[in-house]
Parts: structure tokens; C-alpha cells; sequence
């Protein structure tokens, strides 16, 4: 079974694969009318299920779409109107949904959730972000890193900001992919050790700056993310706001980069906060290259799940 649940969890050379086929598959697409279907149909036949126990326009809409030209079928699914918000073990659900669809597709809050849903389901499972990661989003990042400037590898990374789900599987990629990886922002929102440790086993230089422009300097590419995430409760945002504002991305920050450094942010973005309009709207930027290519991306990711 090849659930993808994380990206330390998956072979590097199987990821490689996954991006190089996102490449292809997106080249192939290039002068086609939008939303036309592939002239290759591995997923006919085929229904994927897309549950969501939080909201989401780009995971939502770019699992839909690429199923769609893949040639497949797709029901969206909200947790909550699910027995699996009333009571039903995940295992259960697990088993009763492998029954009907060929793959499964969650965003959740705990890891768990994903993990007792892969363990039970006896189709591939997806980890469409949890609390604690987002590989999707990142195999998007590292494909649209690499078609601006070339191989990742050996580049410099540097996380302005949390250290959350989207940090967390970044560093999951600095130690598959072989990149390295500057985080900055204030200690009380460091990336968890475990993630720290796993790309520093695989060779990654890690490192923990706290002053963000210092962090900068040699960056390759800069990433941010929002300042208070799904999970965070509401009470922790004036404090988050407070804690991070000194590592906000804008103008200034971004000229202590390399000058032909990238800028992104998996959206959705608050404005003005982590980043400035005028960083995102500006010619470092490629944060809608990024939410593009997670359609791309996540066809590969599909299509290794199901060996077609
Ligand atoms: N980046 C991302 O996962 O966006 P959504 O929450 O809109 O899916
Ligand atoms: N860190 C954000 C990412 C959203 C795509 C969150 O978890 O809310």
C-alpha cells in the first residue's frame, strides 16, 4: 500500500520521480484549454474520496481538478456532516470507505486522525495537512522552486515566521531533496525537534537564527506562512501577532537576500502581516506558480499512490 503521509515517510528517489512526472504532466498540459482532460486517463474508472475537517479552497479544488483530468471521479466530504464526526471510529470509517473508493484524501487536525486512517483503509491514503504537516504543499514548492532555477539541492531555505505544518514538512524536504534550511522567527514557535533532527540526519545544514536578517543572508528562497494556523485558537493571535511581527517579509527583508532569490507562501495569506503586498505582488514572488503546481504535484502524488 503507498499511503502518502509524509514526505520523510516516502523513498527520495520515488519523490524525485513524483516531481519529475509533475514537470512532464504540467508541460504536456501547457496550450490546452483549462479543465480539459489528459489525453492519458490513468484514473478512469477510478472515485476519490476528499474529506475535509477544515476548510480549504486550494487543496479542495486542485485534488478535484486534477482527479477530473486524470479521468477520474471525486466526492468532497465534510467531516463534520460524516458519522466520523459523531462517533464512528476512524478505523471504521477507514474500512468502510476503502469499500466503496480507490483513495482517500484527508485533511484533518490530529496526526493521528491520518495515521489510524492509513492503518485501517485498505486503499492509498493522502495527507491533505494536518496539525503537524502539509507534504502536499511542499512537493509543490520544491517542483516550482526547481522550475524557475533549477535543482533545489545544495540552495539555501530560509522559514520567516512559525515553525508550523508547512515549516515542518520543509524540513522534511531539506533532508530528502538536500537542501538547507534557516529558520527564523521567536523561540516559543521553533519547528519541532523531530523535524530539526531529520534533516539534520540526512545531511541538511539546519540552522536557528533569531535575527531575521542575518537568517537572509544567501537566501535562495524566503517562505512564509500565516501567523496564527487553523488549529491555533483564536486567543493565541494578538500574542502570535506580537511574537512575529519583527519577522514579517517585506521589501527591506527581501533585499538582504540574494537578488535572484524566490518568495513564497502556501496561502491563503493575511496581507500586511507575514508579508507585504508588495513582496507578494512583487518579482521575487511565485505564490500563484506555488498553488498551481499543487495541482500538478498532487497528480504525480495520485498517480504513484495507484502504480498508473
Ligand atoms: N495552501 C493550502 O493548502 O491552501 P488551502 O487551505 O486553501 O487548501
Ligand atoms: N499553516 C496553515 C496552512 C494552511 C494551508 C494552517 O495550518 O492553517
Amino acid at each position: 500500500m503507498k499511503h502518502f503521509l509524509d514526505i520523510h515517510k516516502t523513498d527520495a528517489a520515488e519523490l524525485r520521480a513524483m516531481i519529475d512526472s509533475a514537470h512532464a504532466m504540467k508541460t504536456a498540459r501547457n496550450g490546452r484549454p483549462k479543465g480539459t482532460p489528459d489525453d492519458d486517463q490513468p484514473l478512469a474508472g477510478r472515485m476519490v474520496a476528499l474529506i475535509f475537517e477544515k476548510p480549504s479552497t486550494r487543496t479542495r479544488v486542485s485534488f478535484d481538478v486534477g482527479v477530473r483530468q486524470l479521468g477520474g471521479q471525486t466526492m468532497v466530504l465534510s467531516g463534520k456532516e460524516m458519522q466520523l464526526g459523531h462517533g464512528e471510529t476512524i478505523a471504521d470509517t477507514a474500512r468502510v470507505l476503502s469499500r466503496y473508493v480507490d483513495l482517500i484524501m484527508i485533511r484533518t487536525f490530529e496526526e493521528q486522525t491520518l495515521l489510524e486512517m492509513a492503518e485501517h483503509a485498505t486503499v492509498p491514503v493522502i495527507n491533505g495537512l494536518t496539525n503537524r504537516t502539509h507534504p502536499c504543499q511542499i512537493m509543490a514548492d520544491v517542483m516550482t522552486y526547481e522550475e524557475h532555477r533549477g535543482p533545489i539541492a545544495g540552495k539555501k531555505v530560509v522559514w520567516a515566521g512559525d515553525g508550523n505544518n508547512v515549516a515542518a514538512s520543509f524540513l522534511h524536504a531539506a533532508g530528502q531533496f538536500g537542501f538547507d534550511f534557516t529558520f527564523t522567527g521567536p523561540q516559543t514557535l521553533d519547528p519541532e525537534p523531530e523535524f530539526v533532527g531529520f534533516a539534520r540526519e540526512k545531511g541538511s545544514k539546519v540552522l536557528i537564527e533569531r535575527d531575521p536578517f542575518k537568517a537572509v543572508a544567501g537566501a535562495d528562497l524566503v517562505v512564509t506562512d500565516t501567523w496564527v494556523s487553523m488549529h491555533d485558537p483564536e486567543s493565541a493571535k494578538e500574542r502570535r501577532h506580537n511574537q512575529l511581527r519583527p519577522y514579517q517579509v517585506n521589501e527591506a527583508l527581501m533585499a538582504a537576500a540574494n537578488p535572484d532569490s524566490l518568495f513564497m507562501h502556501c496561502l491563503p495569506a493575511h496581507r500586511n502581516d507575514e508579508a507585504t503586498s508588495a513582496v507578494m505582488d512583487g518579482p521575487h514572488s511565485v505564490i500563484f506558480d506555488e498553488a498551481e503546481n499543487r495541482l500538478h504535484a498532487q497528480k504525480a502524488v495520485m498517480r504513484w499512490c495507484l502504480g498508473v
